[in-house]
């Protein structure tokens, strides 16, 4: 689902940028993400914040992915080396990118936006290679809805899904969770799980 206006601008503000990285970005790495020398998939990646703070640990490759032309075209203007790559396109069809080709998949805050969620997670799953890891963030469901009240905007409610349901797909299609942990004082949550042999 592409991002309102509002929510598009709240996107890419200062704000979100410190949260991102004072908050999400470190629940990531006191996980154990590290993306230096692997292979790095971002599904909903944005204008590329997330690019760019992978960027100063040197993973071996990096793609993201975002159904927004005009973040795309945002993530495209921001200085990063040469095995940076952004690709308009849906994080539900990954065609593109081949079985067991990446090492970390990551979502920040995006998978809320997918109503077809369940097939982001195999999707992931399927590029991942054994033994790889995935690592999603995203706000609570409560929090949603009061946010897009108070925003007077409108969610599709097919993407908003609760914590257990996610961990119960991600048990389905071969991934085993290590770990989760509430974040913001309970408004958000992040996970991680890694791609059984
Ligand atoms: C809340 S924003 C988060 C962006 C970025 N990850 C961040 O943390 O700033 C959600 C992002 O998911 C993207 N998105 C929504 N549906 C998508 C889909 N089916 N495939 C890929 N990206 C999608 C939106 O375009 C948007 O950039």
């Amino acid at each position: 689902m592409k991002l309102g206006r509002l929510e598009f601008a709240v996107m890419k503000s200062r704000p979100r940028e410190f949260i991102a990285r004072r908050v999400e970005y470190r629940a990531f790495e006191r996980f154990g993400f590290d993306p230096a020398g692997r292979d790095v998939l971002e599904l909903g990646c944005g204008s590329g914040y997330a690019a760019h703070l992978i960027s100063l640990q040197n993973p071996k490759s990096y793609s993201g992915v975002d159904i927004m032309e005009e973040q795309i075209a945002l993530a495209n203007r921001r200085a990063l080396p040469e095995n940076f790559i952004f690709i308009v396109g849906d994080a539900a069809d990954l065609s593109s990118f081949e079985d067991s080709s990446k090492d970390d998949v990551i979502i920040f805050g995006a998978l809320h936006h997918i109503p077809v969620w369940k097939k982001v997670v195999r999707e992931a799953r399927r590029v991942l290679k054994p033994g790889g890891r995935f690592f999603i963030d995203d706000p609570n469901q409560g929090f949603v809805v009061l946010a897009m009240k108070l925003m007077r905007m409108e969610h599709d409610e097919a993407g908003l899904f609760e914590l257990r349901e996610l961990e119960a797909e991600l048990g389905a299609c071969g991934m085993e969770v290590r770990g989760k942990k509430n974040l913001l004082c309970g408004l958000m949550w992040s996970l991680w799980g890694v791609r059984k042999p």
